[in-house]
């Protein structure tokens, strides 16, 4: 399991030098690789255990449609539809997305592909999203937070004493780096909420914010449990304070 602290540690440092890669050797990785590739993504976190997930690893010959990173290998991701199914699934690829950067591997998330008809569903789920994975031919790590093209804290946050554990969540990739994401809240309570598409923003993007929310809340679990103050991920059945225009999604608790 990738519950490990250390591990966890791992993970969160590798938010502040990530990057999309999108360009890699043609070689494929070997075998042992692949195999360990599939070990941790089914061993990645949940943010609830009763919701399925599948994953798997596939080829460019399976992928359709235009692929603006072209790898020998890509992390195909499945589940329900469903914001609590899709939110859960995108916060354990996301894992997997700083896991490759933190091995030295590059990753880069691909929202517009699909699946051919063999691989459209997986133990009975239907293909979400996926990760182009391999062997980097760019550099795959950023040189400094100067190079993240990113929002100012208080563009995404009515928190500003929060500032320390935001900034995990201000470096996140999302679907064309729209950011779409402001927490509310107070000491005790991280509020997520996402921005609203219009007409052709849900044309365009379709499920992906669904995705940008679990990678949100995947950097903010990391930053409280690097702070040492992550009590629990849920969902309250009332929360106060949805900025206009927003859907509330998930509530980090956190430890006074
Ligand atoms: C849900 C999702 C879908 C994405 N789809 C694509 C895609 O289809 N093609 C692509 O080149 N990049 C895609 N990206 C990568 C984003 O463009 C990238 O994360 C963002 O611009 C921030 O840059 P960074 O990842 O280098 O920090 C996607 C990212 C997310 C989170």
């Amino acid at each position: 399991m990738m519950v490990e602290n250390n591990e966890l540690e791992r993970l969160y440092q590798a938010i502040s030098w990530r990057k999309s890669v999108r360009k890699y050797r043609p070689e494929p990785l070997a075998p042992e690789v692949l195999q360990e590739v599939r070990r941790v993504a089914c061993a990645t976190t949940a943010l609830d255990d009763s919701l399925a997930v599948a994953f798997s690893v596939v080829s460019p010959h399976q992928i359709k449609g235009l692929v603006s990173a072209k790898s020998p290998h890509y992390l195909a991701l499945y589940a329900k539809g469903g914001l609590e199914s899709l939110t859960n699934a995108a916060f354990r690829l996301q894992q997997m997305d700083l896991w490759f950067s933190a091995q030295g591997y590059g990753s880069c998330w691909l929202g517009m592909p699909n699946m051919t008809q063999e691989l459209a569903a997986c133990d009975g789920l239907p293909f979400v999203v996926m990760l182009a994975f391999g062997a980097p031919a760019e550099e795959a790590k950023r040189g400094s937070l100067a190079e993240f093209k990113r929002k100012a804290l208080p563009a995404i946050s009515t928190l500003p004493e929060a500032d320390g554990l935001l900034e995990a969540l201000r470096l996140a990739p999302s679907a064309s780096n729209r950011q779409p994401w402001k927490v509310t809240g107070d000491a005790t309570t991280l509020r997520l909420h996402i921005k609203q598409d219009g007409f052709v923003g849900k044309r365009l993007f379709g499920a992906m914010r669904y995705s940008d929310a679990g990678i949100a809340l995947c950097h903010l679990w990391l930053s409280a449990v690097h702070a040492g103050t992550f009590a629990a991920i849920n969902r309250e059945v009332s929360p106060p304070d949805t900025p206009e225009g927003y859907d509330y999604f998930y509530s980090v608790a956190l430890e006074p």
